[in-house]
This record gives structure tokens, C-alpha cells and sequence, in this order.
């Protein structure tokens, strides 16, 4: 039988102490053992079951290259090495400036656009070894600054419910100067109602309740009520994707956990 993976609150616990220290440090991990009186094996089930969890510090730029099989035999390997080479450490890794941390993953769900790698919760496609050297200049400088009026990389969409089609833009809420995309949420047993960015690429949100970091909450549609759920995982941190219909064609979808900035736009086979 599958075992609770939150047994106790100890997500919350352990949430709390990586928010502290960055990682999670064996003597802490120790601490909530004798604290909640589990297992000390229980403790590290759950702090390695969830990715956004580390049991090393980790730099302030995580670089995810992908090494699933479509990324590989694009050349994912290489691409490792040279960002090895770039950042002078190995793959799982921290540099010694602790400026950036080097991991390769399987597959972050965009294989046709391969090679893939993320950092900071920013995707690069047909990444190129010359290419690494921009990436890690541009992370060094802070990926997550976006200029809504002048960055290239977001752009308006306008998306309706994956159930009932009916538009969930909101005209007259708008956010980034933009109509926002208003859906209703839970989570605990808070009710309320979010508006999203349409900026693909901007995470700006508004809602009627705070909502605390790493809440994940399930997402309805104001109209029909349907639960916006599909069975794609954020390639992030792994919680379930909430999808919406991209009119004009197309299908994206954003991480229902709160700060998380995993999100794909399918755009007829083309990933962004
Ligand atoms: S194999 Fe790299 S994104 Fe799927």
C-alpha cells in the first residue's frame, strides 16, 4: 500500500527549514525525527521524494540539463559537459561561489524542442554548445527580471476552460495591463478567486485571499465548475499541471503550486 508522503506536516516542517538554510542538514532532519517521533527513515522518504527538496546547499541558480532520451541523443551530454566546463563543477554539483548548482534530469516534458535545460524555472530549447556560455551570462544577471513591455520572451494569449470552452479572460480585472485569466480556487479550506498574468512568461497574479508559498491549490473554472485537472506533472517540482485551451489552437498549462514557475505552451506540437 502507498505510503501518506505528508505524514504529520512534515512537508511543512521540512519546507520550513530549506526556506532557512537552503537545504535540509542532516543534524535538522534529525531534529524533526525526534520532534514528530518518526522514523528517521520516514523523514528522508519525504525529503527525497519531492525535488524541490535538497539534502546538499544548493547555488542560487539551479541548471537543469536534460538527459531524458530525446534530449540525449540530440546531444543533452554535451551540453552538460559544457556547462560543467563553463561553471568549472560536475553534474550535482555546486560551484564554489555557490552561485549556481548543476543537475541532469530526465525528461522535463518538451523533447521535440531537445536539447532541453531549465534554469530558474526558464525553459531554453535546441539549446547549442555555444549557446551555454549566454545562458549561464543571462542567470548570472537574473533570469527572473521580467520587463513585461519590453521582454520578448512573454507574449499575450487569451485561454478558455478545458471543460466547457467558455473564455476565462477578465476584461475588466486586468494584470500587467492585460486582461487577467480569473479562475476560482482551493486550497485548505480557503475559497476564493485568482487572476492570472496573460502574459505567457509573466508570473504576476492577483487573488482575493493571500495565498502562502508552496500552497498547492486545485483550480475550477468560474463558469462551469469543472476541476481544472489534467494528468501532465509541472517538470519543476512534479505537482500536478492545471490546463487551459489557447484559443486559436493549443493547450497551456501552469504549476498549481504557488511559486512555482512551471508552465508549458503547446502550440499544435510546438512547446515554449
Ligand atoms: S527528453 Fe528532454 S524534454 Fe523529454
Amino acid at each position: 500500500m502507498a505510503t501518506d508522503p505528508n505524514p504529520g506536516g512534515l512537508i511543512s516542517l521540512l519546507q520550513d527549514i530549506q526556506a532557512r538554510y537552503g537545504y535540509l542538514p542532516a543534524d535538522q532532519l534529525k531534529a524533526v525525527a525526534q520532534k514528530t517521533g518518526r522514523p528517521l527513515t520516514d523523514v528522508y522518504g519525504v525529503a527525497t521524494f519531492y525535488r524541490s527538496f535538497s539534502l546538499k546547499p544548493r547555488g542560487k541558480h539551479l541548471c537543469s540539463v536534460c538527459l531524458g532520451t530525446a534530449c540525449h541523443v540530440r546531444g543533452g551530454p554535451i551540453i552538460a559537459d559544457e556547462f560543467s566546463r563553463q561553471l568549472d563543477a560536475p553534474a550535482g554539483e555546486t560551484t564554489a561561489d555557490r552561485e549556481f548548482t548543476l543537475e541532469t534530469v530526465n525528461c522535463l516534458g518538451a523533447c521535440a524542442l531537445g536539447p532541453i535545460v531549465v534554469v530558474d524555472g526558464h525553459y531554453f530549447s535546441n539549446v547549442s554548445p555555444v549557446g551555454v556560455k549566454e545562458i549561464v551570462e543571462r542567470a548570472r544577471a537574473g533570469l527572473d527580471r521580467v520587463e513585461v513591455k519590453t521582454d520578448q520572451r512573454i507574449f499575450p494569449v487569451e485561454v478558455s476552460c478545458a471543460r466547457c470552452n467558455h473564455s476565462l479572460m477578465d476584461a475588466e480585472h486586468l494584470v500587467d495591463g492585460h486582461p487577467s485569466i480569473r479562475v476560482t480556487l482551493a486550497f485548505n479550506s480557503v475559497h476564493g478567486h485568482i487572476w492570472l498574468s496573460s502574459l505567457y512568461g509573466s508570473f504576476n497574479v492577483e487573488s482575493d485571499h493571500e495565498i502562502p508559498m508552496d500552497t498547492v491549490a486545485d483550480f475550477f473554472c468560474p463558469h462551469c465548475h469543472a476541476h481544472l485537472t489534467g494528468s501532465a506533472n509541472c517538470p519543476v517540482c512534479e505537482t500536478p499541471m492545471v490546463p487551459m485551451i489557447v484559443r486559436g489552437g493549443g493547450i497551456v498549462q501552469i504549476c498549481s503550486r504557488r511559486g512555482c514557475r512551471g508552465h508549458i505552451l503547446d502550440i499544435g506540437g510546438q512547446v515554449f
